[in-house]
């Protein structure tokens, strides 16, 4: 597969077939994936991987505290601003109305936006979970370093014929994976990815998100 064809037709796939994945693939993604450059190549990613009964134990107790007492599991970092400006605003907002519209959810159907919210938390059925940490003690510029190394897994996974959705939402739950996981206290949990194939009858699964281009967002300096 051309690069380009792997970059482009990755997506957000938020519903997976349950055809398993072995582990030898899940290892040669990640042995692609840890070719990501780093400052000094520290390498500062850790992976767990989890498949079968360990996915299924891990995702329960998940889906068990969203539900019971969400407000009760906050991240270990700041993904997002405390309050949202232009033009970001708009674009997240024509992301979850893109995808709720897809799913033929209508704005104001709350349960129906929080049962769909809840279904990051068995990885969107993908028979693979992987679950990606930071050691704390390095510096911001390791999350650039991390911020690669995902993109590579996105990629990579696609020259498997594989379809991802990288997912912030477990970074809410790093108390719950160190219960199942021989997780260090110096790791800081930043996000889970799920793997798997895509389920192509999904509607979610076509809803296509929009860039700006190129000339939005760079100016040339010193072109002939
Ligand atoms: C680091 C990271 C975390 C994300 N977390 C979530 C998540 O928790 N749940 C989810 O459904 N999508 C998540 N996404 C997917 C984004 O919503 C998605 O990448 C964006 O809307 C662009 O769409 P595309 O991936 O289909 O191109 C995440 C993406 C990134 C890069």
């Amino acid at each position: 597969m051309h690069v380009d064809e792997a970059i482009r037709s990755r997506k957000s796939v938020r519903r997976f077939l349950p055809d398993p994945v072995a582990a030898s693939v899940v290892s040669h993604i990640l042995d692609v994936a840890a070719r990501a450059p780093s400052g000094n190549n520290v390498q500062p990613w850790r992976v767990y991987a989890l498949a079968g009964e360990a996915r299924e134990r891990f995702c329960h107790d998940v889906v068990q505290a969203a539900q019971d007492d969400p407000d009760r599991h906050q991240p270990e970092y700041a993904y997002y601003p405390t309050q949202w400006f232009e033009p970001y605003l708009e674009r997240r907002r024509r992301c979850g109305f893109g995808l709720y519209a897809t799913l033929g959810i209508a704005r104001d159907d709350k349960p129906a936006r929080e049962a769909q919210m809840l279904r990051n938390y068995t990885f969107f059925d993908a028979p693979v979970g992987l679950l990606v940490t930071l050691d704390r003690r390095l510096n911001t510029g390791s999350f650039m370093d991390v911020g690669m190394f995902l993109q590579n897994i996105l990629v990579a996974a696609r020259a498997q014929g594989l379809h991802t959705c990288a997912q912030a939402a477990f970074a809410w739950f790093h108390a719950i994976a160190r219960r199942h996981l021989p997780m260090s206290d110096s790791e800081m949990l930043l996000c889970g990815v799920a793997l798997g194939r895509e389920d192509t009858s999904a509607p979610e699964n076509a809803f296509i998100t929009e860039r700006a281009a190129a000339g939005e967002f760079t100016s040339f300096h010193g072109f002939a």
